[in-house]
């Protein structure tokens, strides 16, 4: 039968996996692909709007992929040292989890960051910062893309664990 633990952990797992990663594809792949049409009043509006749901959505979506995906780990190879440090299945895990760890420090250190700094300039009345304002656009739009690679890589690796096994 199978282990009503282990289908609860994986279910919100990949949920907030989804929830996470999906949100940087749509961020990538549609999003900034149509707010370069948006003239700029209602693009800074947008993005005014946008960055205060965003910086708490996506961290919030990545930490709880990570923590359910690390309890899943635990959980899957029992606890057991033999099994979680020691087998292929085991280390492909530990290196996801390095990954996804960078993956997080980038988007807090670099995207959030970024997009919080943007969010100040964007709230000035007339601000007259254009050149800091593209240099924090470029660093967050390089946060996205860094944080989209890491994550189809870790993508990837959940396909070996899984086909693996232990
Ligand atoms: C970008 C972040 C991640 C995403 C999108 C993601 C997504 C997934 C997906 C789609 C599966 C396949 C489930 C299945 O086929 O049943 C999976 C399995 C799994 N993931 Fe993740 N994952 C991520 C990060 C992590 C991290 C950091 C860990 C912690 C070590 C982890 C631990 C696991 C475990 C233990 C499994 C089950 C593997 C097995 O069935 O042998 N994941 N993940």
């Amino acid at each position: 039968m199978a282990d009503p633990v282990a289908l609860v952990l994986r279910f919100f797992h990949i949920a907030f996996g989804i929830a996470w990663i999906g949100a940087m594809m749509y961020g990538v792949g549609v999003l900034r692909r149509a707010l370069a049409q948006v003239d700029m009043p209602a693009r800074k509006e947008t993005m005014r709007r946008l960055i205060p749901i965003l910086t708490q959505y996506l961290p919030g979506s990545a930490a709880m992929t990570i923590l359910f995906g690390f309890v899943l780990y635990l959980w899957m190879g029992a606890f057991e040292p033999a099994v979680l440090v020691e087998t292929a299945w085991g280390r492909t895990l530990i290196a996801a989890l390095v990954l996804a760890l960078t993956a997080f420090g980038i988007g807090l250190g670099v995207g959030v960051r970024g997009a919080r700094g943007m969010l100040v300039h964007l709230n000035e009345e007339a601000c007259t910062h254009g050149p800091e304002v593209a240099a924090l656009q470029k660093r967050f739009n390089m946060s996205q893309f860094a944080g989209l690679g890491l994550g189809l890589l870790i993508v990837a690796l959940m396909v070996v664990a899984t086909e693996t096994g232990f």
